[in-house]
């Protein structure tokens, strides 16, 4: 069984890692397509070669752009590479320009597409990932869904059978990495002369967050105003937009930082007092991490970790810095993001959809 994985924004690599290893260890032929999306070496080589990927085996270098223009360049590039490999599944991960893409250019081929990560709704249409998120699922034939609130959604809109739960295969590269770097004190606090328990992590990136120039001076001025340190871990997108609306990334507590390698940004965010964030991922890692986290959003599709009490949801500076001064959350044993072995069922399910056994 031959299958293309099509990846090309940072948290897709991250879900890669673990699908590739399944597969290698299956003996089921993958090739990677790696779209471009995201270049910069800390936002993508460093996530292939930490994690154990490999070089990818085909890359489409279709970098930035408006929307309509990245994700076109990609449609255009994915067909060749689709009519070479005809695979017997295109594996598309989570919601960014890379997955829509990826799903549009296999599902008119007539090759069955899966989606990772599927089921994922926030409501808001004002986000891209919404958009993304909902076509894919309905375009692709076997739906892989992280939780069981993510088959609540397929199941409501009528996509119930052909959806599948199989957990999150964030959980599976999440626990390797936390034990990997368990006992290992973080880089950052040596760097920046920090003590443990005595910073807080941030990430964002979002447009919501970042394109508004009142909004961006907003959400910096929360983090600014902060108890403790806040080590903002500053993705591009952020660092472009704080230049373009003059708004300064380090001012008050507010220390902006190079993104880090995924081991280093565990680490960090293991020895933190609190995350602070508006990424998808960092919310569901903090969570598994048990590390209490805020979110600088109006919604999250990740309603476990606060209904659990491990995030709370941010919008004003009052509410962020209510969220991250907050007291520690009652300890649980639920999980609802799976077991870690999410990956093995991915490609269990993939091999028997091919058998027609499913
Ligand atoms: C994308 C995804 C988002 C995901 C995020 C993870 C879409 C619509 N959004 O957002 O869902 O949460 O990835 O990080 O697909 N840039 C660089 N170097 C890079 C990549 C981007 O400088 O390697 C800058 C460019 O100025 C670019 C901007 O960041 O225009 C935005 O990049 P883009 O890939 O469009 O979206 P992200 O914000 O990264």
């Amino acid at each position: 069984m031959k299958i293309v994985s099509v990846v090309g924004a940072r948290p897709q690599f991250v879900k890669l890692a673990p699908i590739h290893k399944a597969a290698k260890a299956a003996g089921v032929e993958h090739v990677i397509v790696h779209t471009g999306q995201h270049y910069d070496p800390m936002l993508s080589d460093v996530f292939f070669e930490d994690l154990g990927i490999g070089a990818p085996d085909v890359h489409l270098g279709v970098g930035s752009g408006s929307h309509g223009v990245q994700t076109g360049a990609m449609l255009a590039a994915l067909d060749a590479v689709f009519d070479e490999h005809r695979p017997d599944w295109v594996l598309v991960y989570g919601d960014t320009n890379s997955t829509v893409a990826a799903a549009l250019s296999a599902v008119k081929m007539h090759i069955p597409v899966a989606h990772l990560e599927a089921g994922l709704r926030s409501f808001n249409r004002r986000m891209p990932e919404e958009h993304n998120r909902v076509m894919t699922d309905h375009a692709a034939d076997l739906l892989l869904a992280p939780t069981e609130v993510a088959v609540d959604h397929l199941t409501s809109e009528g996509l119930a059978p052909r959806t599948v739960l199989v957990g999150d295969v964030m959980t599976d590269v999440l626990f390797e990495v936390r034990d990997e770097v368990a006992g290992r004190p973080s880089d950052l606090l040596a760097e920046l002369g920090l003590e443990p328990g005595e910073y807080y992590l941030a990430t964002i990136h979002r447009a919501e967050n970042t394109d508004d120039p009142g909004r961006l001076r907003d959400v910096a001025a929360g983090l600014a105003g902060l108890d403790r340190p806040v080590i903002l871990l500053a993705h591009p997108r952020v660092v472009a937009k704080a230049v373009a609306h003059g708004v300064a990334l380090t001012q008050g507590s507010l220390i902006a930082h190079p993104p880090l390698a995924y081991p280093d940004l565990i680490a960090a965010a293991l020895s933190s007092a609190g995350v602070v964030t508006d990424s998808g991922g960092l919310q569901k890692e903090a969570f598994l991490l048990r590390v209490p986290c805020t979110t600088v959003r109006t919604e999250t599709e990740w309603v476990e970790t606060v209904e659990l009490g491990w995030n709370v949801l941010a919008g004003t500076a009052e509410e962020i810095s209510a969220g991250a001064s907050r007291p520690r959350p009652a300890d649980t044993d639920e999980a609802p993001y799976g077991d870690g072995h999410a990956a093995e069922r991915v490609i269990a399910e993939l091999i028997r959809a091919t058998d027609g056994t499913r």
